[in-house]
């Protein structure tokens, strides 16, 4: 590996990052009823592009008002008030030398019917996660099984959200497809039981990745950056292996490498974790099968994990170090003795203590 990888730039697309180190996209819970996050949260992003990180990514955006919403007071970029509100941190990003990238997903079978205006839960399948939702305490609902019109709703959801961050001025656009939300529910076989042409083969199981990826490309300019997120585990159930094996995972790699995506963002519980009962790990499994730029994130959290991270991937995600410490990337970079933040530590990003 070159000697000082991680500051050197990187080009996707027709975009130049200063550096290899990005803010991984993290849901804050700020909103209130406008849709539009807390002052002090759209100000820690653009504090964070001051503070040297290359590529900054928002908070997940729920892309509709009918049943894409999981949790209370998440964002939406849907409204002119909400695009307006985005629109001076976009440049405020962009002005502090970052690059800024709108995330959004839908909530699939994890969504909380009672923060929706349509009160609905739908998925793939009418299948729940076997643990509770442990904000309400309560088994998650059983999801509706999506139709034909659900289908072309959530994706009309979707594109709407794009024109709203393009217009915006974001750079690029996160199609968040893990953790355990829709489009995760329909690529694994643990949450997608369907037995029409959206289920079953794991062609199948992309068709819904497919059509949102390409409706989304399709409003997404050509020098604007597109990227797919994706994980083998989910907030819920988090032990099971969403894809049974390492062939099932490469085989999504090899169809989502074929789709008009910029990146792949993979995410782990720990970057240098082995896969699949393999000696690899998940950065390897992706490297193997796709030249796309590759994002890595999972417990990086200081020089020596980042460098070891960046063996395999061209960009390293932080979330809890660069949530908490305002200072990481300079620290990083210093080679500071650094620690590993506990989940818990992190559960400050849902109160209203405004993050330095
Ligand atoms: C407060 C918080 C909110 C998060 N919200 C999101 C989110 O909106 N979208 C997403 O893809 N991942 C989300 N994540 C997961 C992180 O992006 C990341 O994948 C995970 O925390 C592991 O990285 P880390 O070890 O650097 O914390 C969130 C994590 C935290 C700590």
């Amino acid at each position: 590996m070159q000697p000082d990888k991680l500051f050197s730039p990187f080009t996707i697309n027709q975009l130049t990052l200063k550096n290899r180190i990005g803010v991984a996209p993290m849901t804050r819970m700020s909103s209130k009823a406008d849709s539009v996050p807390r002052e002090d949260v759209l100000e820690f992003l653009i504090r964070r592009a001051r503070k040297g990180a290359a590529i900054v990514y928002t908070e997940a955006i729920v892309t509709d008002y009918e049943s894409a919403q999981g949790y209370p007071g998440q964002a939406r970029l849907l409204t002119q008030r909400q695009i307006d509100a985005w629109r001076p941190v976009v440049s405020a990003i962009q002005k502090e030398g970052a690059v800024a990238v709108m995330q959004m997903f839908h909530c699939g079978r994890m969504a909380w019917p009672e923060v929706n205006p349509a009160g609905r839960v739908i998925a793939p399948s009418p299948i729940t996660p076997e643990q509770e939702n442990p904000l309400t305490g309560q088994p998650y609902p059983v999801p509706d099984e999506m139709s034909r019109f659900d289908i072309a709703h959530v994706i009309e959801g979707f594109v709407e959200t794009t024109l709203g961050a393009v217009e915006a001025g974001f750079d690029g656009i996160e199609i968040h497809g893990a953790h355990g939300y829709l489009i995760c529910n329909f690529l694994s076989a643990y949450s997608n039981q369907r037995t029409d042409g959206y289920g079953g083969s794991v062609e199948n199981r992309f068709r819904f990745a497919h059509e949102v990826i390409q409706a989304v490309r399709k409003v997404v300019p050509e020098d604007r950056l597109l990227t797919f997120r994706i994980s083998n585990w989910g907030v819920a159930d988090p032990h099971v292996s969403l894809f049974e094996t390492k062939d099932e995972y490469q085989h999504i790699i090899k169809l989502l490498d074929r789709e008009p995506i910029d990146a792949i963002s993979v995410s782990t519980h720990g970057y240098s974790d082995k896969a699949f009962g393999t000696r690899q790990n998940m950065a390897q499994l992706t490297r193997a099968v796709t030249k796309l730029p590759l994002m890595i994130c999972g417990k990086i959290y200081d020089r020596a994990s980042a460098d070891e991270a960046l063996e395999n991937a061209d960009i390293v995600l932080s979330a809890k170090s660069i949530l908490l410490n305002p200072d990481w990337v300079e620290d990083v970079k210093a080679g500071k003795e650094l620690r590993l933040y506990a989940s818990a530590e992190a559960n400050v990003a849902y109160t209203d203590e405004p993050l330095l």
